[in-house]
């Protein structure tokens, strides 16, 4: 019997003697402190000695040795994994004894030790990211965080400007939209041609403050889920700070799909995700608010901050998943085990071998940006010249039930909707010859 099902079956006073005697300590009523997978045991993958990212981005083998961590269906080629991350075994068990253990103990364990076991968590989010624990409070999603910057930024007076481009996330550009009626300011919508690069990129968001002097606020989207551009955040956002615009960044996407931490982006608030790229249960996000940058924003309504001190009291999740919220050191593990350099590397070598094929097909037409860094392992294409949303249906359709093969339509782009391909580090490169191999036969579909 496991001890959370022994202690469950125990008389009160008995089952605090069980959990002192297990060394679990006297703090916090005895519970235990949570564990992160390397703490508990769990195997992570080993990396080679002396490969490069870019190297080991092309070993076949260790990447398979990676997909054993995870459980997959062969039932379809899943080329849609930038929806959500599956979570590699180890997390998926550390989760799994964080649902009984949280379940057993109930709210004794949540009202004594989960504040203490949800600090550590925090801290470990902000670890990697590279900033301070009190500049991160946990949400339960990107929307959550962004939301709260969008929805509370104190800046805006009637008359105002505020900016988002057309590879923004479409809920977000919503809210803008919304912002337009409820504060009474002008949302501008900038248009992103899908062959940018970086100079282009940094110019388009240059020209569009000095032909705005207005402007007040702009979301940037750091990695687009229409297309995997990847914005110049740092270079944006220091142009925006001269002319006293602020930034909202939407990491949402680019967490453990780029790699890189906070410090490089130069942002004062983000958004991120952990159940993407990062591997942890689905519902856990995460907020960032530079210190010093507090007062800009409000507080969740209702709550009072007077000395815009806390970053936690800009979202009210309330009652959320206590055990998703205890699997992240476990999922921070794993990622570290693999190293994000390695799976960025991994996803753009990915996403190289089937796009460089379809190029040289002159039926599709690839979307990605004009230069290397500027474009993610995410990449969309579309048939030549078929951009409603009825076309990337049907080719979304096609490649599903004649191909097996999984992707998802995607509408935001101003140049139309096209099918998004999002492979994970251990799609192997057979499944994505079986991508190329479908694109090829679709010319009979033009
Ligand atoms: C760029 C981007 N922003 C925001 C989101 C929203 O993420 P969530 O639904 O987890 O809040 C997504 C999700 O796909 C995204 O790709």
């Amino acid at each position: 019997m496991s001890i959370h099902k022994e202690v469950a079956s125990m008389p009160r006073r008995r089952a605090l003697q069980v959990l002192g005697a297990t060394g679990f300590g006297m703090l916090t009523g005895g519970l235990p402190p949570v564990t992160s997978a390397a703490e508990s045991g769990f195997a992570t993958p080993v990396l080679p000695e002396g490969q490069s990212a870019p190297r080991l981005a092309r070993d076949e083998a260790f990447w398979r040795e990676v997909a054993d961590y995870y459980d997959r269906s062969d039932e379809i080629v899943n080329l849609e994994q930038g929806y959500w991350g599956q979570m590699a075994r180890p997390v998926l068990e550390s989760y799994q004894q964080a649902t009984q253990m949280v379940n057993t103990r109930n709210s004794w364990y949540a009202r004594r030790r989960y504040p203490a076991d949800l600090q550590e968590s925090t801290r470990r989010v902000a670890t990697a990211l590279g900033v301070e624990s009190d500049e991160i409070v946990l949400t339960r999603n990107a929307t959550e965080a962004v939301h709260a910057l969008l929805l509370q930024y104190r800046g805006l007076q009637p008359g105002d400007k505020i900016l988002y481009s057309d590879i923004d996330y479409p809920s977000f550009i919503s809210t803008m939209r919304w912002l337009e009626q409820a504060r009474g300011v002008q949302a501008i919508r900038l248009v992103i041609p899908n062959d940018a690069g970086r100079d282009q990129l940094f110019s388009l968001y240059r020209e569009a403050f000095l032909a705005h002097p207005q402007l007040k606020l702009a979301l940037i989207t750091h990695a687009s889920n229409q297309n995997g551009l990847i914005i110049p955040v740092r270079e944006i956002s220091r142009e925006a700070r001269q002319r006293g615009i602020d930034i909202i960044c939407d990491c949402a996407q680019s967490w453990g799909l780029v790699d890189f931490t906070l410090p490089e982006l130069e942002v004062d608030w983000a958004g991120f995700n952990l159940h993407k790229w990062i591997g942890s249960p689905v519902g856990v996000g995460a907020l960032y608010m530079r210190r010093g940058s507090l007062e800009r924003v409000a507080p969740y309504p209702g709550e009072s901050d007077p000395q815009n001190r806390s970053v936690a009291l800009r979202v009210h999740t309330a009652t959320s998943n206590f055990a998703a919220n205890l699997a992240i050191p476990a999922a921070l593990d794993f990622h570290q085990a693999l190293g994000g350099a390695n799976k960025e590397a991994r996803l753009r070598y990915l996403r190289n071998l089937w796009t460089s094929e379809a190029r040289q097909m002159s039926h599709i037409e690839v979307l990605g940006a004009g230069d290397e860094q500027s474009w993610s392992g995410i990449a969309s294409f579309r048939l030549a010249g078929r951009n409603s949303a009825q076309d990337a249906q049907a080719l979304q359709q096609i490649l599903e039930q004649d191909y097996g093969i999984f992707t998802v339509a995607r509408y935001g782009l101003e140049s139309g909707a096209c099918v998004r391909v999002t492979p994970q580090v251990f799609t192997a490169a057979d499944e994505i010859g079986a991508l190329i191999d479908a694109m090829s036969n679709l010319r009979s579909r033009v």
